[in-house]
């Protein structure tokens, strides 16, 4: 039976019943559908003992999970799209390292699929990006390594095509204290060397970049790590700005702390004007 509602802050179930799994995650819509990345979180939380200077809560790697819809309700698991490399502990991907926030968008250049994500050590100090492509977006995902985006550090990321094909990498930099919009060479691959800061020295991450009648807007975070903080919109007319900040975008009840949540994404819909699809994950840092 189809769902015609789903319940903010209440588990969201796929169409074979079981919790949905993708979160930081991110829509792309191809061909008519819609296909939803995030991050598998199916695997016990702990505090990282091994870290003494923050509250490091984590979890082992269990991969990028995708679904499909064609309502963006009802969604069908489409299974672990990029996994983890068990075998070896130096590699990127071992279940003792970091995958957050996966993006993925279709270049009409190559016809890959390309997936960027943060990749990290168990204590967050690689603070890098993840590549990996696939011919389909069912995948699976062929990793094509770890950059670090004009030698910068990397953690919050969201990955921006904008009208004229160029793609842009949002990611927190110098320490989270600057975000970075980081121009992506044509096949998505590689960072140019191209990049603007902003928000210089405000602490702002899990950006999400999305452009609206001609205007492009930046939701973003502070940072509270997993607990949530209340979110603030900017806007421009360039993406090197000068941005203009508007204060908290959101209204009623929880609107301080963005509904107990912290942005992800912004999806404007197909055939609708005005309407964009606001995306948040409302952590539980023990679970
Ligand atoms: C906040 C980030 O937005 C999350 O994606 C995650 O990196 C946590 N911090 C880790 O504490």
């Amino acid at each position: 039976m189809k769902d015609s509602v789903f319940q903010p802050g209440h588990p969201w179930l796929d169409t074979e019943g079981q919790a949905i799994q993708a979160h930081g995650g991110g829509i792309m819509v191809h061909e008519g559908r819609y296909w939803w990345y995030g991050e598998n979180k199916a695997a016990p939380s702990y505090k990282n003992e091994r870290v003494t200077g923050w509250d490091c809560r984590r979890h082992d790697l269990v991969g990028v999970s995708a679904y499909s819809s064609d309502d963006l309700l009802n969604w069908r698991n489409e299974g672990i799209v990029l996994g983890p490399v068990s075998d070896d502990p130096d590699h990127d991907l071992h279940p003792s390292k970091v995958m957050e926030r996966p993006k993925v968008n279709f270049n009409p250049r190559t016809g890959q699929f390309v997936m960027h994500f943060h990749v990290d050590r168990h204590d967050y100090s690689l603070a890098a990006v993840g590549v990996a492509t696939s011919d389909r977006p069912a995948g699976p995902f062929r990793f094509r390594g770890t950059l670090r985006p004009n030698g910068a550090d990397s953690r919050d990321l969201t990955v921006f095509v904008d009208d004229d094909g160029s793609a842009w990498l949002v990611h927190s930099s110098e320490w989270n204290r600057t975000l970075y919009i980081s121009r992506l060479s044509e096949d998505w691959l590689f960072t140019t060397g191209e990049y603007y800061r902003v928000f210089a020295g405000q602490s702002r991450e899990a950006p999400a970049l999305f452009r609206h009648r001609g205007l492009y807007h930046l939701i973003t975070s502070g940072c509270t790590g997993w607990d949530p903080n209340p979110a603030e919109h900017a806007f421009a007319e360039h993406l090197a700005g000068p941005w203009t900040l508007t204060g908290n975008p959101c209204r009623g009840p929880g609107a301080e702390t963005t509904f107990g949540a912290q942005s992800t994404f912004v999806l404007p819909l197909p055939g609708q004007p005005d309407a964009c699809l606001f995306m948040a994950d409302i952590w539980n840092k023990d679970d």
